[in-house]
């Protein structure tokens, strides 16, 4: 019986890690693409420097941004409405990042339950194919 649980465990570990790496089911080559309407304020960049996408630094760097505590980056001037979401433990994933998107401070007001919370990102993408597809990309050059 000890041994069909612990075989019930692996097998349930290796269906959750497999859903973590489909978790991005948007098409990363479209998003390449979809990351220009970012670029204006993002840059994507590694930890050494090197820059996969150059781009402005209205907005943090947003490479890692998957499966990154929201407003967690070091060194960017986050507002306090994410910086609260973040301490709340909150971590970027798919549906969230969607909605986020869609309309950044409404998203904070939902999520934080606070009718005053805003956001400093001041540009919204509403297309939710687009917003996957820029997902997917983000995911892709994450290594
Ligand atoms: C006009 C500038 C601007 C544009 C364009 C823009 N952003 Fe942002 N973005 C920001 C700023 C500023 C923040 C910081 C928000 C805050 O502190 O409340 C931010 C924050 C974010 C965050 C949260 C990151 C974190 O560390 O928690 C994500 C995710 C994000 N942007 C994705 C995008 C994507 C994807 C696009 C393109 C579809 C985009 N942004 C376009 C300015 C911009």
């Amino acid at each position: 019986m000890k041994y069909i649980g612990t075989l019930v465990t692996i097998l349930s570990l290796a269906a959750g890690a497999a859903s973590a790496e489909s978790h991005a089911t948007g098409n990363a080559e479209d998003g390449e693409k979809g990351f220009k309407k970012c670029k204006a304020c993002h840059v994507i960049a590694k930890e050494d420097g090197t820059e996969i996408v150059k781009g402005g630094k209205t907005g943090p760097n947003l490479y890692g941004v998957v499966g990154r505590v929201a407003g967690s980056l070091e060194g960017f001037k986050y507002g306090d409405s994410i910086v609260a979401l973040g301490e709340t433990g909150f971590v970027w994933a798919e549906e969230d990042f969607v909605t986020y998107l869609a309309d950044p401070t409404d998203f904070l007001r939902t999520k934080l339950d606070d009718k005053k919370a805003k956001s400093k990102m001041s540009f919204k993408l509403n297309k939710q194919d687009d917003a996957l597809d820029i997902w997917a990309y983000l995911a892709s050059v994450t290594e």
